[in-house]
């Protein structure tokens, strides 16, 4: 069934959904298929990870019931392994260069990109080992001790997080490759931002309109609105951090703050570039300099509700 809905996906799709906008091309987007076959293929390897791992919690050890158990879930996890691992390589193969591109940061932070090597080596050996004790359990069920089963379930639980932090960081700056950017601003409205302003346009800033009194209040409002989908005012990810990691502990120049978030998303891929006009970025600028002088946490709207922009 599933594979007949999919042939007639890729029969209705001509382009891509940036170019025909039809709902089967968006539903049937090139990467939709491999991984759909992916995920379905890892999940059923998962069951029986997840089941061997129970078995000796539920048998006793030796017993006739405990081997048949482990050796059939070994079979299970061998075989829906092999699958995951190919359709694995098909999905990679189909994810563009540009998503690529970002696998480094994606897998290790950017601090740690120079461990990407170490680290995709101990996630490959992870693969690795989920397949050895698989074949163990198909080879000798009975000399495996019960607190080998729980080593795959774990490995596992390991590589299911890393898929996930991978598959959503490459995609960036995008949501929508070209089309929508992962801080939920659309390319097509970029040059009337970088015109008028993103403020006018946000529904919920307190402030649209830049005066020097208002300056660092509508600089917060910048950020709110173009960088806190990724960053945090002095949590995790934080924009102070991450200035003081370039530009160290010393008061940081305006000028140098402006400049580098203008150019910010030719040095860095993985961020959208900024949306919005000169004022703004002054603005923002200048509240990220008084926000390493005076650090502040910024809450969310579920415990500070909202600010409607009035001339909205
Ligand atoms: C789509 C998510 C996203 C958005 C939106 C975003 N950033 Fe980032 N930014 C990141 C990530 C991810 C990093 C790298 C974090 C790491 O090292 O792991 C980063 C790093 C940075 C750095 C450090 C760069 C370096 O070379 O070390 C600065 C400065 C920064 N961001 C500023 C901003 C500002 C200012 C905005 C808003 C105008 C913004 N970012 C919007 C995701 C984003």
């Amino acid at each position: 069934m599933a594979i007949i809905v999919g042939i007639l996906g890729y029969m209705m799709q001509s382009g891509t959904w940036i170019h025909n906008e039809s709902f089967w091309g968006a539903f049937f987007n090139p990467l939709y298929l491999p991984q759909l076959a992916f995920r379905t293929f890892f999940a059923l390897m998962l069951a029986g990870v997840f089941f061997m791992f129970l078995t000796p919690f539920f048998t006793k050890a030796g017993s006739n019931l405990r081997r048949w158990a482990i050796q059939l879930l070994g079979f299970w996890t061998l075989f829906w392994w092999i699958w995951a691992a190919l359709s694995a390589f098909n999905y990679w193969y189909k994810v563009p260069e540009l998503m690529k591109s970002n696998t480094p940061v994606a897998i290790a932070t950017q601090q740690f990109t120079t461990w990407y090597d170490v680290i995709l080596i101990m996630l490959l050996a992870a693969v690795v080992t989920v397949l050895i004790v698989a074949l163990w359990g198909v080879i000798w069920p009975r000399r495996m001790p019960a607190v080998v089963a729980i080593i795959p379930f774990c490995l596992a639980i390991v590589l299911v997080g890393y898929f996930e932090r991978v598959r959503e960081f490459i995609r960036k700056p995008y949501v929508i490759e070209e089309y929508l950017y992962s801080n939920g601003l659309r390319v097509q409205d970029y040059p009337l931002f970088k015109e008028q302003g993103i403020l006018p346009y946000s529904t919920y800033v307190a402030n649209s309109i830049i005066t020097p009194e208002n300056e660092i209040d509508a600089g917060r409002d910048v950020f709110m609105v173009s960088c806190t989908r990724c960053h945090t005012a002095s949590g995790a990810n934080s924009i102070t951090r991450r200035f003081s990691l370039l530009y160290g502990e010393e008061p940081w120049d305006k000028s140098n703050v402006a400049s580098f978030i203008s150019g910010m998303h030719n040095v860095r891929y993985f961020m959208p570039p900024f949306p919005g006009n000169d004022a703004e970025l002054q603005a923002l600028a200048a509240y990220i300099v008084k926000l390493q002088q005076k650090p502040e946490r910024l809450f969310g709207a579920q415990e500070v509700g909202v600010s409607i922009n009035s001339s909205n």
